[in-house]
């Protein structure tokens, strides 16, 4: 175990429960929901208000396949294709079959996508959907999930207290050890999920809430259990950056016909692929970059043509025109300019169907695992519906372990040391985003990515405080696992490796052994 905190639980203040949820996003809350209405008593602990999440700040919607054109089958196939040959089948149906009476459990339980005058649900189309299959409202659909699960759980929720370790004996988890109140308190439960969300929020620039550290996966990982695909980060391609302050600007706004354009106003996607302004996200993300490169200047999102779709933008898009114009820009009359950021964590901790980790009554679920059903390259919208979907089933899979696991705490003693520090020097977390963000970013290769590796050793081991040595620790993993890749598939582009190559279509591992060895 690598802990970064010393503690002895028999010491410490402590609480109990049937089952301890960390994280009060879309997983998070789904799977607490259920595990309430299975008669379980859940606790969900969120490191700052329960509402501040990646899930609040979704824009663009949730893919299903509720329209008359549409099927599972046809959802599951632009799944595996956006994938770019990593998608876990197996996953994937699960996904977009269970993934229609999930979205309907949220409609039933009141949340308001947007309807036509008929009364039938709307939908929109993002890169790489052969049909419009998103349902939404506005360009804030994550604050409606957010608005209806919040309302919808009726158990305990601790906002303010933060989880830092695991409470791991002999390959069983225990529960968690967290700050509340200002006190390092002991959590205990026969189960625990990390539903702690992604990690994007460790780059320089990126879309995500400050929440989104990885603390989860990171003390996943620091307590033995397994990661997969922690290489495959995926990049935005249009955010509207002011300096290091960045905001989305959904991929919904080019699935309402806005296109990109390049310095001199020449629309380039073009000259590409073949779906133009809604290629699979990673090749719009590289696309952008290497314009950017070619014309030695910026590139734009042009809104204007949506309107002349006879769609208002100010009405379509509240949220994300509200900000442009704050910052002085009006979309209706000049194009914006924009930048790909990091925003996506497909990488994970590693679960089966329903949840489980490799660790005895540990699961995980959303952002913080690692499923399989993006493979190498998220299908836009789909991490909505993952996080339900996947959020639901682990509560089955909790309720089935619950009934076999001790729920005696009495005797339960997990006492840990915090790794030893190597040296006195002390960074902050700008350092550790900084790195990632240079080293680890959009297109790697060996050179920065040995670099990243140095460094970030360097800071997992230094007298740094534990959030700014928990996220060097994880973003070291991500490093190693770039380099380890020798090829370009979906998220991860290697310059020095810059086609896909047979022998690495696989899913990549990471744990604890591995993390040894390195520090
Ligand atoms: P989150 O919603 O991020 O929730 C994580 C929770 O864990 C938070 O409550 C956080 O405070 C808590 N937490 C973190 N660390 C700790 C800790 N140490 N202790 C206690 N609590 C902790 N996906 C789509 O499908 N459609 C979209 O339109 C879409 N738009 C997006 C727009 C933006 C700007 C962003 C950032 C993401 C978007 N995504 C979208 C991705 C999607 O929103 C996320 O993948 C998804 O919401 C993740 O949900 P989650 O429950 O796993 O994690
Ligand atoms: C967006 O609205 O572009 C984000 C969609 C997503 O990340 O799935």
């Amino acid at each position: 175990m690598f802990s970064l905190t010393d503690f002895d639980v028999l010491d410490l203040p402590s609480k109990s429960y049937d089952a301890i949820v960390v994280g009060s996003g879309a997983a998070g809350l789904f799977c607490a929901i259920v595990l309430k209405e299975l008669g379980l008593n859940p606790c969900v602990l969120t490191k700052s208000s329960a509402t501040e999440s990646s899930t609040n700040l979704a824009q663009g919607g949730i893919a299903v396949a509720l329209p008359k054109e549409d099927s599972p089958e046809i959802h599951f196939n632009d799944t595996l294709k956006a994938g770019a040959g990593l998608v876990n089948p197996k996953m994937a149906r699960i996904l977009t079959e269970e993934g229609v009476k999930r979205v309907i459990d949220l409609i039933r339980w009141g949340a308001e996508f947007e309807k036509t005058p008929e009364g039938l649900l709307k939908f929109t189309k993002e890169a790489a959907h052969s049909v419009p299959r998103i349902v939404y409202y506005r360009d804030k659909t994550g604050e409606e999930v957010e608005r209806t699960l919040l309302n919808r759980y009726r158990g305990e929720l601790l906002e303010g207290a933060r989880v830092k370790e695991l409470l791991i004996k002999e390959g069983r988890c225990y529960g968690v050890l967290a700050e509340f109140n200002g006190e390092l308190t002991a959590f205990y439960a026969p189960v625990t999920v990390i539903a702690t969300g992604g990690a994007a929020g460790l780059y320089l620039k990126n879309t995500n809430p400050p929440t989104s550290t990885g603390d989860g996966i990171s003390a996943a990982l620091r307590w033995g259990a397994l990661l997969s695909d922690l290489e495959f980060v995926q990049f935005h391609p249009t955010a509207f950056c002011d300096g290091e302050e960045c905001f989305l600007i959904s991929e919904a706004v080019r699935g309402e016909g806005a296109v990109l354009i390049d310095r001199h106003g020449r629309r380039f996607m073009g000259d590409y692929h073949h779906l133009w302004e809604l290629a699979p996200r990673d090749v719009v993300t590289r696309a952008i970059e290497s314009q950017k490169e070619l014309t030695g200047g910026e590139v734009f999102l042009d809104f204007r043509p949506i309107e002349k779709r006879g769609i208002d933008i100010y009405e379509r898009f509240p949220t994300i025109t509200k900000k442009l114009l704050e910052k002085g820009i009006d979309p209706k009359k000049e194009p914006v300019p924009i930048t790909p950021v990091a925003h996506y964590y497909i990488g994970g901790v590693s679960v089966d169907t329903f949840g489980r980790s490799s660790i005895t009554g540990l699961f995980a679920v959303g952002e913080a695992s690692c499923t399989g059903v993006h493979g190498a390259n998220r299908l836009a919208s789909n991490s909505l519906l993952e996080c339900i979907v996947f959020g639901n089933r682990a509560a089955y899979g909790v309720y089935r372990d619950f009934m076999y696991l001790s729920r005696d705490f009495a005797e339960i003693r997990v006492k840990a040391e915090a790794f030893p520090v190597r040296s006195s020097s002390t960074f902050g977390l700008s350092e550790v985003k900084k790195i990632m963000w240079g080293k680890v970013g959009i297109v790697r290769n060996a050179e920065k990515l040995t670099a990243a590796i140095e460094k970030l050793s360097e800071i997992a081991l230094s007298n740094s405080p534990w959030e700014v040595r928990s996220a060097a620790t994880l973003g070291l993993a991500v490093a190693v696992s770039a380099m380890r890749r020798e090829e370009s598939r979906g998220g991860h582009f290697r310059s020095d490796f810059p086609y896909e190559r047979e022998e690495f279509r696989k899913h990549s591992r990471f744990s604890l052994a591995d993390l040894e060895r390195l520090l």
